[in-house]
């Protein structure tokens, strides 16, 4: 029995110094590079891979065969749907060491990335976006609960906290997930914000 705080599976390799919170599960074939820091309750599926100095903040998931690139920042409670990809060389060339020179990507708290989403380097997913399955993020940043489809990935709407598509909104321009009933209200344009629980705060 292993004495460590989190779970990995025998077949997974964990290099150190690496840092992994409280209640972490590492399932088969993962490989967590020297400098990783994952934080309490993340979830990495099978076959993924965390490269050096890459931070994962506290209930991640991370669903099988993703790979983590070193410039890719993940914050508390994102979800990474099966295959997605990351980068962090915007124009590659097996010839040039682009080594150290990697263009950073952050996904914001609560973001989810559907299954073989792919986004580019340099991008930042706002709070509770949804990527759909299989779109491509090219450039800028996604606003807090955006939901983006495509290839290249456009907002087509809004996603509440819960996950739900958010409907028109009402005469008083507020929208309710039908889930949870929170308000969400557009407070300038392109500006989603709930108004039931502040976007920093834990459900
Ligand atoms: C985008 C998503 C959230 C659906 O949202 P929705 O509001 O229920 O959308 P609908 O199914 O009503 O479809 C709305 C439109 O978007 C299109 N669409 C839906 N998902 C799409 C996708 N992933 N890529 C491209 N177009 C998509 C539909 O064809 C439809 O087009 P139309 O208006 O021309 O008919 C969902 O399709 C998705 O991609 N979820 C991610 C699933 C996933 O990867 N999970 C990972 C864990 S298993």
């Amino acid at each position: 029995m292993s004495d460590e705080p989190y779970f990995a599976h025998p077949t997974a390799v964990i290099d150190t110094p690496s840092q992994i919170g409280v209640g972490t599960k590492i399932w088969h074939f993962c490989h967590v590079s020297a400098g990783a820091e994952l934080g309490p309750g993340c979830n990495l599926g099978q076959n993924v891979f965390i490269a050096p100095n890459v931070r994962l903040g506290a209930n991640v998931k991370v669903q099988n065969n993703v790979s983590i690139y070193e410039g890719v920042t993940l914050e508390d409670d994102v979800f990474c749907g099966p295959s997605c990809v990351f980068t962090n060389v915007a124009s590659p060339r097996s010839e040039i060491v682009r080594k150290g020179r990697y263009e950073a990507t952050l996904v914001r708290r609560g973001a989810s990335i559907g299954a073989n989403a792919t986004i580019v380097c340099g991008t930042t997913i706002g709070r509770y976006a949804l990527i759909a399955a299989g779109a491509v993020v090219v450039r800028g940043v996604v606003p807090d609960y955006a939901l983006m489809i495509g290839v290249p990935a456009t907002q087509r709407g809004w996603v509440s906290r819960h996950g739900h598509t958010l409907p028109e909104p009402n005469e008083a321009g507020v929208r309710r997930c039908p889930e949870s009933g929170w308000r969400y209200e557009e407070v300038e344009p392109g500006v989603m914000r709930c108004l039931d629980r502040d976007e920093d705060q834990a459900l």
